[in-house]
């Protein structure tokens, strides 16, 4: 089978792409970089053209499935649709794509997720979202303690913490200035400054780590320090329920404990897993591989 590897030309940084591309291989099948931003589609009639130029050459893309890892940092609204639009093209024209684009936008979306969870009725931390300063400054009032999040980002990049809402007010009003939507989120203490990152391939929990922070952020790539966890029928119900309820094919769970049960952070999409992989064993890329090949074939 021919796999794509979905991301942009400048990805540097994503870990994940480079034990996909091994497993791909490994696995008996061809691995292609398909960069989204080099990439042309052509409309003439009913087939769809997808190529893509690699350094002065231009060459026909013809995936059996593909891996949407990174779409890139996203700057102008036209450029996001064009970019989901692309490999919305790859699948129409008949490759399985795994997260489908259509699941991985409101997944990697904080927003959009815990809209979606929360009216599934899975737990997750009082939040209030708006383009109005004022909204924002309230929410900040009332949470005393908040967390100011990105609507899309990840690695902890962007996260930070809030306990005077009059600072607040001036960072919100900044931020409306630069006509960004304002995400506040009441912080949580959690249970041994740690968090859960529960992940789910397929309808199974492959492997769970605990991430003990330095900071009150617990991402690796903040300096967390992971360690393997037991996975409870609690957290692998929260996990699977999660990563169902936005229709992913696999996800990285973030589940924090807390002194009033458990809060789903964010069910990322296309998620690193350096510490994951040390601490459990477990290598994702093998599971995603292998789950995206039965899919492709099914
Ligand atoms: N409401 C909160 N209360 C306490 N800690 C939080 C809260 N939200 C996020 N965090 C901490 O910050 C980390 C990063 O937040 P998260 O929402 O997962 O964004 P990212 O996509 O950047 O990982 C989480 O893993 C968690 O440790
Ligand atoms: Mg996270």
């Amino acid at each position: 089978m021919r796999i794509g590897l979905i991301t942009t030309s400048d990805d540097t940084r994503h870990g994940g792409i480079k034990d996909l591309k091994a497993e791909i291989e490994r696995q008996g099948h061809t691995a292609s970089f398909f960069h989204i931003d080099k990439a042309g589609i052509r409309i003439k009639r009913k087939e769809l053209g997808i190529f893509m130029i690699d350094g002065k050459k231009t060459r026909k893309v013809d995936l059996d499935a593909a891996l949407l890892r990174n779409i890139g940092v996203i700057k102008d609204y036209e450029q996001f649709v064009h970019r989901i639009w692309v490999v919305m093209t790859l699948e129409l024209e008949g490759s399985r794509v795994m997260n489908r684009v259509e699941n991985w936008v409101p997944a990697s979306d904080k927003f959009a997720t815990l809209v979606t969870l929360a009216k599934a009725g899975l737990p997750v931390p009082e939040t209030v979202s708006s383009e109005d300063f004022f909204i924002g400054y309230e929410a900040a009032k009332e949470f005393r303690s908040s967390v100011i999040k990105p609507l899309r980002s990840g690695l902890g990049l962007g996260v930070f913490k809030l306990d005077d809402p009059d600072a607040a007010m001036h960072i919100f009003n900044a931020f409306t200035s630069l006509n960004k939507p304002i995400y506040v989120q009441k912080f949580l203490e959690k249970k041994n400054n740690g968090d859960y990152r529960v992940v789910v391939v397929g309808d199974e929990v492959i492997g769970a780590e605990f991430r003990k922070g330095v900071t009150w952020k617990t991402n690796i790539s903040q300096g967390g320090i992971p360690s393997k966890a037991k996975i409870t029928d609690e957290l692998a119900d929260l996990a699977i329920r999660a990563t169902k309820t936005m229709n992913l094919d696999f996800a990285g769970v973030d589940i924090a404990e807390t002194k009033n049960g458990y809060f789903i952070f964010e069910t990322n999409p296309s998620m690193a897993w350096t510490g994951f992989k040390e601490v459990t064993g477990v290598n994702p890329a093998e599971h995603i591989v292998r789950h995206l090949i039965k899919e492709a074939k099914g």
